[in-house]
Parts: C-alpha cells; sequence; structure tokens
C-alpha cells in the first residue's frame, strides 16, 4: 500500500504537506501535537475504542472522526469472533458518546 500512497503523493501539489510516520498507532498518535481536523480509522478493529478515544482527546470541535467497516459485512449483527465483537462493542460505544454527533453513510459501488 505504500508505494502506491507514496506514488500518488509525489503527483499531488499538497503531497510535500504530507508527513509519513510508520509505527504502532496508539503510540505515534500519543507523540503528535496539536489538533486534527479529521481522522480515518481503518487499522486493527481491536483497538477501534482505543483510536477513538484517543482521537476524541486530539480533535478539534467541528472535526471528523470516519470509521471504516462498523457493518462488517454485516457480521456484526451476529458476532463470533474477536474483530466482529470488537466492532460490534465499538457501535455500541459511539452511539452512546454524547460528546460526538453520529452519522453512518453506506456507500454501494454502482
Ligand atoms: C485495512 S488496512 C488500511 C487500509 C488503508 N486505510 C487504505 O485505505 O489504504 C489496515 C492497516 O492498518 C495497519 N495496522 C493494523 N494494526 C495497526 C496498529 N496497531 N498500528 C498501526 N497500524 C496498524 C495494517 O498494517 C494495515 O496497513
Amino acid at each position: 500500500m505504500l508505494p502506491i500512497a507514496k506514488k500518488y503523493w509525489s503527483r499531488s501539489p499538497h503531497g510535500k504537506k504530507i508527513e509519513l510516520r510508520l509505527g504502532p498507532a496508539l503510540e505515534t498518535l500519543k507523540t503528535i501535537e496539536g489538533l486534527f481536523d479529521l481522522v480515518f480509522i481503518d487499522a486493527d478493529k481491536v483497538n477501534y475504542i482505543n483510536y477513538w478515544e484517543l482521537c476524541l482527546t486530539k480533535i478539534r470541535s467541528g472535526g471528523l472522526l470516519v470509521i471504516d467497516n462498523v457493518l462488517w459485512s454485516g457480521s456484526v449483527l451476529n458476532p463470533e469472533d474477536e474483530t466482529e465483537r470488537a466492532i460490534d462493542e465499538f457501535n455500541k460505544h459511539v452511539c452512546k458518546d454524547e460528546r460526538v454527533e453520529v452519522v453512518m453513510l453506506r456507500f454501494v459501488m454502482v
């Protein structure tokens, strides 16, 4: 994935603004100062709640937390393995979170 990302960054006039940090996300996030406008969470699902909680301390008011895979092909309706249970638990956590407004978008390829 990295070579593809770098290829497109190099083609963008904004590519020079991108600073790549590779490492365990929870540790890396703690080293980043300042507030985020937008966060996209799409790493290990068992840590989704940890990413959520940490990122909420680092997002500006009005910022966006975008979370991928919250339906996990529908398996969250009947979670059976660790990943499915983690996503189900995460979804319930977010729904109860009064600090945010929650919107779900479903994209369908046509
Ligand atoms: C589903 S892929 C993300 C794809 C990416 N969002 C994209 O659209 O190209 C999940 C990525 O999270 C990374 N990852 C998994 N656990 C991680 C962790 N604890 N810290 C940092 N990265 C992690 C994996 O190496 C993998 O590259």
